[in-house]
């Protein structure tokens, strides 16, 4: 059955970024020229999926309003002779449908995706967090190659992975491969969640991006407040290779790197390297941080 649904959870407030965070969701500040949703959007767009739920809370009806197909700005674009901006809104005739729940409780990232399951019924689908942009200009590929893994073996689910320096691993979900014969598509014996250094079972960390069958939401119906007191989503995936689940990891590229929003550090140099990137103003930004360094 090909995959064609995907669900973005963008309800988490964004604490570490207050005060940007106050009034306005995480996943809409800008990167670059857009806002990092957009490029989540596209990312999923250009790889197939057609029917995208986002799962939002209260502050986030922005990311709605972004979304729509705004006919009076394009009207008014055309009336006041400048057309050349509605490239800019060519995103809003994307061929895909948009649908939006509200988590009513923040119980974590695994209580999130289970506010799906009426939407995904008995689809496989992916899951991609609506905060994280993979790649500069989020040109790679990676659900793609995914959903073919997910296809060719059979799997319950497929996961995104990107290497992390060891005083990282505290910050991610943690594979523990069954090997690592081919790095960049390998089993998982295992699954954890945060753990210490001296705890992971690896250097692979879960990079944003899920494939799943629908047979998740019976592990995550039975997944009990974990790190953080949250339901943690890499818990029920944890249950579900224990109960003999075919779970696989496939490793992003360099070009698909994974951009984190979540921390005011890695927001600036997102920022930075995408506005590095511009087409028009990158090279002009490049001279002018030399002459600021020097
Ligand atoms: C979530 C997941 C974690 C994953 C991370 C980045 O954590 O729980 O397993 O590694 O996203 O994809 P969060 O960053 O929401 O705390």
């Amino acid at each position: 059955m090909a995959v064609k649904l995907a669900v973005i959870p963008v309800a988490g407030r964004g604490t570490r970024l207050i005060p940007l965070t106050k009034s306005l969701p995480k996943e809409m500040l800008p990167v670059g020229r857009k806002p990092v949703v957009q490029y989540v959007v596209e990312e999923l767009d250009r790889c197939g999926l057609q029917k995208l739920l986002f799962i939002t809370g209260p502050t986030k009806i922005a990311i709605e309003n972004h979304f729509d197909l705004d006919m009076e700005l394009i009207n008014h674009l055309r009336e006041t002779g400048k057309e050349e901006l509605l490239n800019e809104l060519a995103f809003e005739k994307a061929d895909l449908q948009y649908f939006y729940t509200r988590q009513r409780r923040q119980l974590g990232l695994g209580h999130a995706i289970l506010c799906a399951e009426s939407f995904v019924g008995n689809e496989p689908f992916v899951v991609a967090l609506g905060d994280t942009i993979l790649g500069v200009n989020a040109k790679g590929r990676i659900v793609e190659r995914m959903i073919e893994v997910f296809e060719e073996r059979d799997a319950d689910a497929v996961i995104a992975f990107e290497e992390v320096p060891e005083d990282e691993v505290h910050r991610y979900g943690i594979a523990k491969p069954v090997n690592m014969d081919d790095p960049d598509i390998f089993q998982l014996a295992g699954i954890v969640e945060k753990p210490s250094a001296a705890d992971a079972p690896s250097r692979m960390a879960v990079a944003s991006r899920y494939v799943f069958k629908p047979k998740i939401f019976d592990f995550l119906y039975k997944t009990k407040p974990g790190k953080n007191d949250e339901i943690q989503l890499t818990d029920a995936i944890q249950a579900m290779i224990a109960a003999g689940g075919k779970v696989f990891g496939v490793r992003v590229t360099a070009q698909e790197h994974r951009f984190d929003i979540g921390n005011y550090e890695s927001y600036f140099l997102a920022f930075l390297e995408f506005a590095l990137a511009d087409p028009d103003h990158g090279d002009a930004i490049r001279e002018k941080i030399k002459q600021m360094v020097k």
